[in-house]
């Protein structure tokens, strides 16, 4: 049978990498995954991150047992006042490890399909992505059994949020949809809803009682401020949604490999919580058993000494600073290299990546010739902008775009 299965296709991001890896010209830029680089172009390891790295090392009491089904406890509540605040209430919210965001919303995606009623006349549970989005969040839900079904977010003309198309397609949605939002910076767009429009957002998913998905991966990335960046998915909360959220530590705490972060559920008693908690764990065991230890060590050693968690929210400030200085060079360096087009989208944009607008052919026409490798829709991640790429990278911008 081996000789009847057809090549798959490369993955829309991670292909590229692996283009990038094997392209042999000097000139090589990447900016297609969004995972941070320092100023010379290298992967850093955050300064707090090493020095937990080590305090494990030379901990006699560490070793390599198994964690539990749900991951360390220590671990998971950490993350989650990370994520819901330290003062948020840890005995209604069921919260187990994930294999970073991608495991989260795989386990969320298994929950939500067993366990949300289906609207009526419905065989599968709608999950509500928005256009654009992270390109995995479409197969991930897919595979998890939901039906995968997309709400207007980002309108290309005028190069902005979509909100009236957002507060259109979720009025339109079956009562009881689930509703999947960025919780900030999102990808790839870099533009979220402001304060108002979340409250609007709140309040029209409350009115058709839809559920509530966040995919929470560039927590820091936002504001440069951590706590800054839970301002929705904490208002939500308060405002009483039960959501689901996966939480991601790859680009926060530059954890890529080590495949950290959380899967919760915010529950209304802590008896609630105790089923869904059953539940999740009844999802992950058949999976992978359970998750690995070591980033989650690490988070855990950082968020739990303040000295360790001040020197943190400094490196995620810091990473987040470069990158907005980035975006803003990249903005002027283009007007210098003689670009008319208008960027100011570019630089209202947070996060880690810079949407242009450019089309999928310019985007073939900055790799073949340029030897620039980006996502084909046009994103480009500004971590991998430096002081000696940025002109060269603009340069071939200015060239596809005006050419
Ligand atoms: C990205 O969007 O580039 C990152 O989230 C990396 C990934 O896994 O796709």
């Amino acid at each position: 049978y081996l000789s009847t299965i057809p090549q798959g296709p490369p993955d829309a991001i991670l292909g590229i990498a692996e283009a990038f890896k094997t392209c042999t010209d000097t000139r090589k830029v990447n900016v297609c995954v969004g995972a941070y680089r320092d100023s010379t172009g290298k992967p850093w390891i955050l300064p707090s991150v090493r020095k937990a790295e080590e305090r494990l090392l030379s901990d006699a009491a560490f070793n390599k047992e198994y964690a539990p089904i749900a991951g360390d406890p220590t671990y998971v509540n950490l993350a989650l006042q990370f994520a819901y605040g330290k003062d948020a209430n840890l005995s209604n919210i069921a919260g187990v490890q994930s294999l970073s965001g991608t495991g989260a919303c795989r386990i969320g995606g298994h929950f939500l399909s067993k366990f949300v009623p289906k609207p009526a006349g419905l065989t599968k549970v709608p999950i509500y992505i928005p256009t654009p989005t992270w390109g995995n969040h479409i197969a991930i839900f897919q595979e998890a059994g939901m039906d995968v079904r997309r709400y207007r977010y980002y309108n290309s003309k005028t190069n902005r949020l979509d909100y009236d198309g957002l507060m259109e397609d979720l009025n339109n949605a079956p009562e009881g949809s689930v509703i999947l939002l960025h919780a900030c910076a999102h990808n790839p767009t870099g533009c979220d809803p402001t304060h108002e429009q979340w409250h609007s957002i709140s309040e029209l998913i409350h009115s058709k009682s839809h559920h509530v998905f966040f995919d929470s991966a560039y927590q820091g990335f936002a504001s440069g401020d951590a706590e800054a960046d839970a301002f929705a998915l904490r208002y939500f909360v308060e405002q009483g949604h039960n959501i689901v959220l996966a939480q991601s530590f790859a680009k926060n705490f530059g954890l890529y490999g080590e495949r950290t972060g959380t899967l919760s559920v915010v529950c209304s008693t802590p008896e609630e919580r105790e089923a869904v908690l059953s539940q999740l764990k009844l999802i992950i065991r058949p999976m992978y058993s359970s998750p690995p230890v070591h980033g989650a060590s690490i988070v855990k050693i950082v968020l739990s000494d303040d000295e360790l968690t001040s020197e943190y929210y400094n490196n995620c400030e810091e990473m987040a600073h470069r990158i907005r200085a980035m975006r803003e060079k990249l903005v002027e360096v283009l007007k210098e290299v003689g670009s008319t087009h208008d960027w100011s989208h570019v630089t209202e944009q947070i996060g880690m990546f810079a949407f242009t607008g450019m089309s999928s052919d310019m985007c073939d026409q900055l790799t073949s010739e340029y030897a620039i490798y980006l996502t084909r829709d046009g994103r480009i991640s500004l971590a991998g902008l430096n002081d000696g790429n940025i002109e060269y990278v603009a340069k071939a911008i200015h060239a596809v775009t005006d050419g």
